[in-house]
């Protein structure tokens, strides 16, 4: 008998972000070693592939200020991985670091290290970050532009590929950005290569995904999107020589369960509506609007005036800085207006039409439906698995692991046990040949 496609599923450790729900008694420190070892454990416990932690180099600010949901910031994940290496023995452990701003030797012997301390479970997500706001903590004479920055990317991490195959000896690379000789401080590590991620959307980012990750994580997990941006991004793979089963696609998500379809969906309504609080409502809105609406009523319609485009902002650019959504409402005059039409069409309030737009992929219903539906999407290509994003700190996880895990496992599109002992066995890619012998 075929065995059915298999479930790869990733822990998203909750952050700066409005799936987060602070408000929760049952919520708890982001920042402490025992949310991180709690968080981490549980994922562990589940089997997950890995644990995966983003990263954030600047505080955002709205109107100047830190808001609420910011507040917290991101702590450096290597130090964070590297502890979460002595606490656990299987689970994956990908940070994100960001290729813009640091240098290639650093990088690759900090994954490296980790991937010894670890045993073969280190990954790197490669991100580039898009703001000169972040930019301005790291200037050295001016901001990377953004057809530079995937660039920079993909020598970057061709420069690592490079150094891990030194196995501790000698480099001399001489590229675009790059100018380095000298003895790379760090053998061959366990996973010869570890895991490489990507989290960008756009054409670049795709392109860069096809030709060098291992994994994708994405937005698209709405079904049909995911199918979509999955055939899109799997079919770029052959032009870079490279198999289907080489890129696994990972979207964002989240849950909410209940014992009955009901009870689950009375439940995912209020932690949506702790999600986006009034005061949430009206910094969402904004990001849109690019002006205080301090006196705009949340409760009440999307306001019908039309924000500030970039030629009319006053001073200091956009009010709100650091976030991805600013680049989202690359149109802001039209998304104000769809959010307009919206909320009239559905007779929904400003703090509705928020919560419809602004929250990520959320299963919800009975264990059972979620087991269903998660396994419906993989079977049919929506995705290869999950990174799933709880709203609660550090014991979100835990109902997903004791509840729906092992109905995946009965389904049998879910392990019951690692395959193997590194993250690049657990995930089924090949393994790595040093670029000399390929
Ligand atoms: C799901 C997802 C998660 C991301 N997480 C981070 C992150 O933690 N830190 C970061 O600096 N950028 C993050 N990014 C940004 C991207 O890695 C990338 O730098 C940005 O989207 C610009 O690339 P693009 O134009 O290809 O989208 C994320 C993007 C996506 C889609």
């Amino acid at each position: 008998m075929t065995q059915k496609k298999q479930i790869h599923l990733a822990a998203h450790f909750p952050g700066v972000n409005n799936t987060t729900v602070w408000s929760d008694p049952a919520s708890g420190s982001h920042i402490e070693f025992e949310s991180f070892r709690h968080f981490a454990q549980s994922a562990e416990r589940g089997l997950f592939d890995f644990l995966f932690l983003a990263e954030g180099l600047r505080l955002r600010e709205q109107g100047g200020k830190i808001y609420d949901l910011d507040v917290m910031g991101r702590p450096d994940n290597v130090s964070i991985l590297q502890a979460m290496a002595a606490v656990t023995s299987h689970i994956g452990l990908a940070g994100t670091v960001n290729s813009t701003f640091n240098e290639p030797l650093d990088v690759a012997r900090k994954l490296a290290s980790l991937d010894f301390l670890s045993g073969g479970r280190a990954a790197w997500n490669v991100v580039t970050s898009w703001d000169e706001f972040t930019g301005e903590n790291f200037r050295r004479g001016g901001y990377l532009p953004k057809e530079k920055r995937y660039l920079r990317a993909q020598e970057m991490l061709d420069v690592a590929k490079q150094l891990w195959d030194t196995d501790g000896g000698e480099f001399d690379i001489h590229t675009d950005q790059f100018d380095i000789t000298g003895r790379f401080p760090v053998p061959r590590s366990p996973q010869g290569h570890p895991v490489i991620i990507q989290a960008g959307d756009s054409e670049e980012g795709r392109e860069f995904a096809a030709a060098s990750a291992d994994a994708i994580f994405t937005r698209h997990a709405e079904k049909q999107a995911g199918m979509e941006f999955y055939a899109d991004v799997k079919g770029r793979l052959a032009a870079h020589g490279r198999r289907h089963e080489d890129l696994k696609i990972l979207p964002a998500a989240t849950f909410v369960l209940g014992d009955t379809e009901d009870e689950a969906a009375e439940n995912a309504r209020q932690v949506q509506y702790q999600q986006v609080s009034p005061a949430t409502a009206i910094a969402f809105a904004e990001q849109v609007w690019n002006r205080d609406l301090s006196d705009v009523d949340p409760d009440g319609p999307v306001p019908s005036f039309d924000p500030k485009t970039e030629d009319d902002v006053d001073s200091g650019g956009h009010i709100s800085k650091g976030r991805a959504s600013v680049r989202q409402y690359r149109d802001p005059v039209a998304t104000a207006r769809e959010w307009r039409e919206l909320g009239e069409a559905k007779g929904w309030s400003l703090r509705e039409v928020v919560i419809a737009k602004n929250g990520r992929h959320t299963f919800v219903g009975t264990p059972q439906r979620v087991a269903d539906t998660i396994d419906d999407f993989v079977q049919s290509n929506a995705s290869d698995g999950f990174v799933l994003v709880p709203h609660i700190t550090p014991g979100g996880m835990d109902p997903f692991v004791d509840q729906v895990v092992p109905l995946l496992q009965e389904k049998g599109s879910f392990r019951t046990s690692y395959e193997g002992t590194t993250l690049r066995e657990n995930l089924g890619l090949a393994p790595v040949r040093a670029l000399s012998q390929s």
